[in-house]
């Protein structure tokens, strides 16, 4: 609160005081403890009215008040700023040999006889943010950007409801300054109902949860980020003036002390089998979480020897991330085609039958070029393997089962099935070389223009790109200017 607050009656000071406590209490038996004390409606009654003070009494106003968690007006660009500590990243590797070589390394840096104790997490895949606490009050939340600094997001990050605006103190003193590191995340579960909604309002879905909690925590605008369901799991002591500890699991306690949600089965293992059944356990466990990982995180857990470790200018030498293998699925291939990209090259792709891939839906995988598409012999109506690993795009790995009556294999076209040029070879792949005349690289340019990469254009994905080329709105890149809202309104689905 300002200085301005002694123009307020000290009953209404109080009844605010009162109210954001009360507020920030039943919010966590809702959301940590999962054991409320009362109703939705009886929480949003106390919510409006403490809502009602603010509108009344300005000078109210307060940076960590409950009723800052339902966004902010938006902003034009963020700020970029230092984070208070490097985020750093992992070394990592799906070998078991890696982490044996990485223990043997742990234990000659440590010395004769020191037995090395680890702290094992799940390595959550989602997107990486820095949370900074001053005075027990959430300052900033930053992402992580290119390790060093990031942008500020805070309106975003107070959005979501279990992540404390002002640290819980009851269990442990708030210290002058506080940074953590955590993942934010979106549940698969709500990923799957929230992609649909995207796709019904003809806005492009989002490619997994984790690109879509990184593009929900960059919206310009908060109240879109407030709309969202997103969580942030929070694993991480970056720096802490005030308070200080020996070891990252007193560390993580310290977190869950002050509110924070962190990861599930954090646990702690001195030899290399625990930590390779650790490892084993968790990679058979996957799908029944309703979150995604891609392997575990081993650390050492004490600070002192960490720091007598240090760290390469990209990961720490004390952690290293032992990934899992990628996800594989078994489906069909139901037909083979061409597709014409943006700069002209032809890529064979599988329409697969749809098959849920570790939350996402796959419904098409790339062949990548005829080399490869020969090499597998991949054929229409064959049962093959399928592998996603993070944001690529999904792969067949190989065929395990084909018909006696076969399909003949996918002769690859002379001629770009789009604009009818003939196309020509550039090594192992095929190319249309009609720059400026073919509507499928037209269309391809369109499409990157307003992706999420480029300018981020709102609705101006896949159909919308379609729709201008094949009525002829659109015939080069730059027309996409000239296009009038009178044109736009005529086609279906705008209005
Ligand atoms: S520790 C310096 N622990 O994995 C060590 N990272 O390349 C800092 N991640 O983007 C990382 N879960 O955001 C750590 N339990 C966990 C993690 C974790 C996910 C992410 C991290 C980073 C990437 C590492």
């Amino acid at each position: 609160m300002t200085d301005a607050t002694h123009d307020i009656p000290k009953a209404i000071l109080e009844e605010a005081e009162t109210l954001r406590s009360e507020l920030r209490r039943h919010a966590h038996l809702y959301y940590h403890d999962a054991r409320p004390e009362i109703g939705d409606a009886e929480y949003d009654d106390l919510f409006r009215r403490l809502q009602a003070l603010e509108g009344q009494y300005p000078a109210l106003d307060s940076p960590d008040s409950p009723t800052k968690r339902v966004g902010a007006p938006p902003q034009d660009k963020f700020e970029t700023v230092e984070h208070v500590a490097a985020l750093l990243s992992l070394d990592s590797s799906e070998k078991p040999e890696d982490f044996i070589r990485f223990d043997e390394r742990v234990r000659r840096a440590l010395g004769d006889g020191v037995t090395p104790r680890y702290i094992l997490e799940p390595k959550l895949d989602g997107a990486s943010i820095e949370l900074v606490y001053e005075d027990g009050v959430l300052a900033r939340a930053v992402t992580r950007g290119n390790g060093q600094q990031g942008e500020r997001v805070t309106e975003n990050i107070r959005t979501i409801l279990t992540v404390p605006l002002r640290l819980r103190t009851d269990a442990r003193p708030a210290p002058k300054l506080l940074a953590l590191r955590g993942e934010v995340l979106m549940y698969i579960s709500d990923f799957a109902d929230f992609n649909a909604r995207m796709a019904d309002a003809g806005l492009e879905p989002y490619a997994s949860p984790r690109n879509s909690a990184a593009g929900s925590i960059r919206q310009l605008d908060s109240r879109v980020t407030a709309s969202r369901k997103l969580d942030v799991l929070v694993y991480d002591v970056l720096a802490v003036e005030g308070d200080s500890f020996t070891s990252d699991i007193a560390g993580v306690e310290a977190i869950r002390e002050w509110g924070f949600r962190v990861p599930e089965r954090i646990q702690t293992a001195t030899t290399v089998d625990e930590v390779l059944a650790y490892h084993s356990v968790y990679e058979e466990q996957r799908d029944e979480l309703d979150y995604e990982i891609d392997g575990v995180v081993v650390k050492l857990d004490d600070l002192a020897a960490r720091r007598a470790m240090g760290a390469t200018s990209h990961h720490p030498r004390w952690a290293m991330a032992l990934k899992f293998a990628p996800r594989q699925e078994v489906t069909v291939i139901e037909k083979i085609d061409i597709q014409v990209g943006r700069t002209g090259v032809l890529t064979p792709v599988a329409w697969l039958r749809p098959v849920v891939v570790g939350g996402v839906t796959v419904s098409r995988a790339s062949l990548h070029n005829r080399e490869e598409l020969r090499r597998k012999d991949l054929r229409e109506h064959d049962t093959v393997r399928i592998q996603r690993a993070g944001d690529v795009i999904p792969q067949v790995v190989e065929v395990i089962e084909h018909h006696d009556d076969r399909s003949p294999p996918f002769d690859m076209p002379d001629r770009c099935q789009v604009c009818e040029t003939l196309v020509i070879e550039d090594g192992p792949r095929l190319v249309c070389p009609n720059r400026f005349g073919c509507n499928a690289q037209l269309k391809g340019r369109i499409i990157h223009f307003g992706s999420r990469s480029a300018l981020d254009i709102e609705g101006l994905g896949e159909e919308t790109a379609n729709l201008l080329v094949d009525r002829g709105l659109v015939t080069q890149l730059a027309e996409l200017f000239d296009v009038t809202p009178d044109q736009l309104v005529a086609l279906e689905g705008f209005g």
